[in-house]
């Protein structure tokens, strides 16, 4: 199917070629640059798996005013990347994890998940399909957006009766620019125990609209929250995970339910024990940030983004930037993919 798609690939058509090289590139933030296809599935609740799917243009959709997803927030979401290289091969990074956490977060959702191959033929589609807007390397990358809705009508509160799979495609720059300033929440909670903080389930973002508006109002980046329970602990930031350095000492919030198991926490924290940190995944008390070495944060359409400064209860706390983990991770990154290999964390490298 994807060989009959009439994409422009800036390796074999001239007049793409030359639109590629003229791109603004290093314009890109990460706002929405729609590509040229999408890749949609259908499945129906009687039949509770999906049906094959296919790409079609991107676009707008309809949507029955009465679906799952309009009306009760029955959704969920997935995010990752895939990198050019300079040889030219697209690279996808680890994207059998997200497929995992889909069905998890499906499962939670009471939606039927796509399979694993579903998930991966999918994102393989669509990167294929809109290869000429996966930036040239070090320009940026592409970020590829899942979704899996309820979209077929049911007024009352219940699982819908349809449901949709789709994967769009944008190109993206960084998702903070400068320095990250980020401010606690005092009274906003993003999760609870036993709801939806540890899938990423659609309805966990514009919850946190409130929280973000106001600290930018103020002049901060992001927002940092507090576990619900005690208002003593650090939870994640408003789209990432976060990690505290202290000497060799690496602490980042263990994911016992209302925290997002994040994939590059996940491959920070692998990589992090290889570099010889010592990694505690545990209840970090919102004091330790007072006196750490570094704070970063995690997340795909963040990176690792180190934090240059915290304010809580009105007082601000400057951090060291950048002289251990996060200088490594920066500096050195064609080491780290060296080093990624060498320990057998399956990174994917797949020809798209
Ligand atoms: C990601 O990092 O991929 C996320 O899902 C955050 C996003 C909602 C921008």
């Amino acid at each position: 199917r994807v060989a009959s798609v009439p994409t422009c690939d800036p390796s074999s058509d001239s007049d793409a070629k030359v639109e590629y090289a003229n791109y603004k590139w290093d314009e890109l933030g990460f706002g929405l640059i729609p590509t040229d296809y999408m890749y949609v599935m259908n499945c129906s609740k009687a039949e509770n798996s999906f049906s094959e799917g296919s790409l079609v243009r991107f676009g707008n959709m309809e949507m029955n005013p009465s679906s799952g997803i309009l009306n009760y927030g029955q959704g969920i979401l997935e995010g990752l990347k895939a990198y050019r290289r300079e040889d030219e091969k697209i690279m996808l990074f680890r994207p059998e994890l997200n497929a995992m956490r889909m069905k998890i977060g499906a499962e939670r959702m009471c939606m039927p998940p796509p399979t694993t191959q579903q998930f991966l033929d999918a994102i393989k589609q669509t990167v294929h399909a809109n290869k000429r807007w996966v930036p040239p390397p070090g320009k940026g990358s592409m970020y590829i957006r899942p979704l899996l809705l309820g979209s077929g009508p049911r007024l009352g509160v219940g699982p819908a009766s349809e449901y949709t799979f789709i994967t769009y495609a944008s190109p993206v720059g960084n998702y903070h620019e400068g320095t990250l300033n980020m401010v606690v929440e005092e009274n906003i909670y993003r999760a609870t125990r036993g709801g939806t903080g540890c899938i990423k389930a659609i309805i966990n973002y514009a919850s946190i609209y409130k929280a973000i508006t106001d600290a930018k109002a103020k002049g901060f980046s992001d927002v940092l929250f507090l576990d619900a329970k005690t208002g003593k602990n650090l939870e994640e930031a408003s789209t990432s995970n976060i990690f505290i350095v202290k000497g060799n000492v690496i602490s980042t919030p263990a994911t016992d339910g209302t925290i997002l198991p994040g994939i590059t926490r996940k491959s920070s924290i692998e990589v992090a024990r290889v570099l010889g940190y010592n990694v505690e995944e545990r209840a970090v008390p919102v004091e330790e940030l007072s006196d750490a070495d570094e704070v970063f944060l995690t997340g795909t359409a963040m990176v690792i983004n180190p934090v240059d400064s915290v304010t809580y209860l009105g007082k601000r706390y400057a951090i060291m930037r950048g002289m251990s983990l996060i200088t490594i991770l920066f500096i050195k990154q064609n080491e780290l993919r060296h080093l990624i290999r060498d320990l057998k964390i399956r990174i994917s490298e797949r020809r798209t």
